[in-house]
């Protein structure tokens, strides 16, 4: 019998393989078919465990497609298996945390109701933009972080004098956490965005940088302002070479190519969004987190 199963959504086919080779699952993949107004026709193939699942589906562009899907698929799972736990490797609206502006919708509010509706009972994200979103889940929640797995790819470049930097404040500690595993120092920059436009700003004024190789590291890009602004200031402070480390490359409206102008040597990025820049595999640390 059929101990566990991974059911793998679309968005996340080939981190869900790797997963349920980690855990030793039966693989359960999905065939979607796209009606012409958008809707989705998902067809599970496979056996699905009468204990438990585990559903992995990342919820990046098209996003709303790619959430009904998950919720779709925790729901099938629940027909079955006892327990259905919920791998979200990137969580889309997870930065509508709370109400920046008045009469904003969290919508992480909305999520957490929608998760626990469908029949999950666990739900695991990478690098959520910020855990205040978990805290509207009654369902169990874990956040598990990218940064040793990203650091560990650092490592082994040979990096003249290395030091990372985080494009804002809101990322000191992601930015402590990948220094310590590298032994190495980290920096902060200060960054303003306008919560009406998305404009962002580099507001430090000086930064210790001449020469040295540096690592920006963020949870993940979107439009790429933040990293662009960022690298146009540290090469203004005389850097070598900017390096981007980041969880989630969405990397929309054209940002790698703009990211690439304004002067970055290389993007790397983790596997919960696939890509060309998506070379660390998360597998692994998902793993840990299940068992
Ligand atoms: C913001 O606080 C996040 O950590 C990222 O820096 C941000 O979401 C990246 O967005 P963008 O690439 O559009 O600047």
């Amino acid at each position: 019998m059929t101990k566990l199963s991974v059911i793998c959504g679309k968005a996340s086919e080939d981190l869900g393989k790797k997963l349920a080779r980690k855990t030793k699952a039966n693989l359960v993949k999905s065939d979607v078919r796209i009606f012409p107004d958008g809707e989705s026709k998902i067809t599970l193939k496979g056996t699905i465990s009468k204990k438990k699942s585990i559903v992995v589906q990342s919820i990046y562009p098209p996003v709303d497609t790619n959430l009904v899907q998950a919720l779709s698929l925790i729901s099938k799972a629940k027909e079955t298996s006892s327990e259905v736990i919920v791998v979200i490797p990137y969580m889309g609206y997870a930065r509508q945390d709370k109400e920046f502006l008045p009469g904003e919708i969290v919508t992480m509010k909305v999520l957490a109701k929608l998760f626990k509706g469908a029949g999950a009972s666990k739900l695991i994200a990478v690098d959520i933009h910020s855990l205040i979103g978990l805290r509207y889940f009654t369902i169990k929640s874990k956040n598990v972080s990218a940064v040793p797995d990203l650091a560990a790819y650092f490592k082994k470049l040979s990096l003249k004098n290395p030091l990372i930097v985080s494009p804002d404040q809101g990322g000191k500690e992601r930015a402590r956490e990948f220094a310590k595993e590298m032994g190495i120092e980290y920096i902060a920059l200060q960054k303003k965005r306008d919560r009406k436009t998305g404009k962002v700003q580099i507001k430090t004024k000086k930064a210790d940088v001449m020469g040295r190789d540096l690592i920006l590291v963020d949870d993940m890009i979107s439009t790429g302002g933040s990293i662009v602004n960022a690298t146009k200031f540290l090469k203004k402070e005389k850097c070598k070479r900017v390096f981007v480390a980041c969880t989630h490359a969405l990397l929309m409206n054209n940002a790698e190519k703009k990211i690439r102008k304004s002067g970055v040597a290389r993007i790397i990025s983790a596997n919960t969004i696939p890509g060309k820049t998506s070379i660390v595999d998360v597998s692994n640390t998902i793993a840990k987190a299940i068992v």
